[in-house]
């Protein structure tokens, strides 16, 4: 098939098209770049060995994305483009409204327009505020607390309401839980822009030196180790989590969601230990208060994407952190115009 990757340059979107290539799609991106690089499309083509093509485009540009689907016969959409750092969101919320609200409309007008109805898109497990019990299934209570996690609420809510309006749509929604990690080959990972909100690109960065030691929010929540404890997903497994659920639109008419999670919940210390065994080194940390809005405990029940989508997460923690440091030590500075790394064999 003819997949298009909206935000196919940033961290998940770049792990996806590695492997939609993989599984002989076509891959086409549209990304803005407002916070990544094309050079980690470039590093995708030498994964594979296949090429994609990219369009630098505004998603909430009518004619940019008009001109995308005029260049090619697209069958279906997977919609990872948006604006994502909950704390930037509180502090601009009509940029992020604007941003991840417009894109979605807009993609969708232009998609009905050219006949193309098959719709995967990213969603998060932020939409379920702080659950009344976990592991937590799709029909759980949802509420969010913040702009970035309303506008996934709302695209859920929008995407309701068109697939009931026209029964050929084919949507699928995709609750990631907590994404980490990076392909084995070091070659593309997570390159956050400035300092890391979340936990693994911060460890990662304390492990490399290019920060004196963690700050761990807090350990006197109820949980065993008194650590926020959450559902940390490989990201080459959220990766095959989209190929199953393209390959599930055809059976799927109608509006969808699956959470994407291990329904295995890991403490923030658990968390640092499995990166000092990555590195073979302590990593310095200290115990501070908690962060405002952060919750106790948060994981998946991912039962619905194994029965329908046939997926389930292959990989752990420890191996996201052996593959994350090897991409955090290997490209210490993130896409920078340096030439890649020669792959780790292997
Ligand atoms: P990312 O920032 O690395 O990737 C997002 C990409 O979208 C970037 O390349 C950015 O340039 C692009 N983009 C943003 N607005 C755009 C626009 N208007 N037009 C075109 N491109 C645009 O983030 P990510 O971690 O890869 O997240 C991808 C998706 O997954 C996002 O929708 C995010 O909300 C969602 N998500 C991420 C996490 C996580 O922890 N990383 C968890 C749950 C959901
Ligand atoms: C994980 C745990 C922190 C940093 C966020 C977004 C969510 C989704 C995933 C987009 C918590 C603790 C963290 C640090 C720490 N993104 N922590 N020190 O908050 O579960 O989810 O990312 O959809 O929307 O909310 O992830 O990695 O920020 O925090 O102790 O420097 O690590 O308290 O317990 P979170 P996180």
């Amino acid at each position: 098939m003819n997949v298009l990757l909206t935000g196919g340059a940033g961290y998940i979107g770049s792990h996806t098209a590695v492997a939609l290539l993989e599984a002989g799609h076509e891959v086409v991106v549209a990304d803005s770049l407002v916070n990544s690089h094309e050079e980690a499309l470039r590093r995708v083509e030498r994964i594979t060995g296949r090429a994609l093509t990219f369009h630098r485009a505004d998603c909430t540009d009518p004619e940019a994305m008009r001109e995308v689907f005029a260049r090619h016969d697209i069958d279906a959409v997977i919609h990872l483009a948006g604006l994502k750092a909950v704390g930037e969101s509180t502090e601009q919320p009509l940029r992020y409204y604007r941003n991840n609200l417009d894109a979605l409309l807009t993609l969708c007008e232009t998609m009905d327009a050219a006949g193309v109805r098959d719709l995967v898109l990213s969603s998060s497990a932020t939409v379920y505020g702080d659950p009344e019990r976990v592991p937590i299934p799709e029909d759980a209570p949802l509420s969010t607390t913040n702009p970035y996690g309303s506008t996934k609420l709302f695209a859920e809510r929008i995407l309701d309401d068109l697939a009931t309006a026209d029964p050929r749509w084919r949507i699928v929604s995709l609750r990631y839980f907590n994404p980490i990690g990076a392909h084995p080959s070091g070659l593309i990972g997570e390159d956050p822009q400035g300092i890391p909100n979340n936990l693994f690109p911060y460890i990662a960065q304390v492990a490399a030196g290019r920060r004196d030691h963690l700050s761990v929010f807090g350990d006197d929540y109820d949980t065993p180790d008194g650590t926020g404890v959450r559902d940390y997903l490989h990201v080459m497994d959220l990766a095959t989590g989209h190929l199953a659920a393209v390959d599930h639109l055809a059976d799927a008419p109608g509006h969808r969601v699956y959470n994407l999670g291990t329904g295995r919940g890991t403490s923030v210390l658990e968390g640092l230990r499995s990166f000092e065994r990555a590195t073979g080194s302590p990593i310095p940390h200290r115990v501070v208060d908690r962060r405002p809005g952060d919750i106790a405990v948060c994981y998946a029940d991912p039962a619905a994407a194994s029965r329908d989508l046939g997926w389930k997460a292959e990989r752990t923690v420890d191996d996201a952190c052996r593959d994350a440091w090897r991409w955090q030590s290997t490209n210490p500075d993130g896409y920078t115009e340096r030439p890649a790394p020669d792959p780790v064999p292997g």
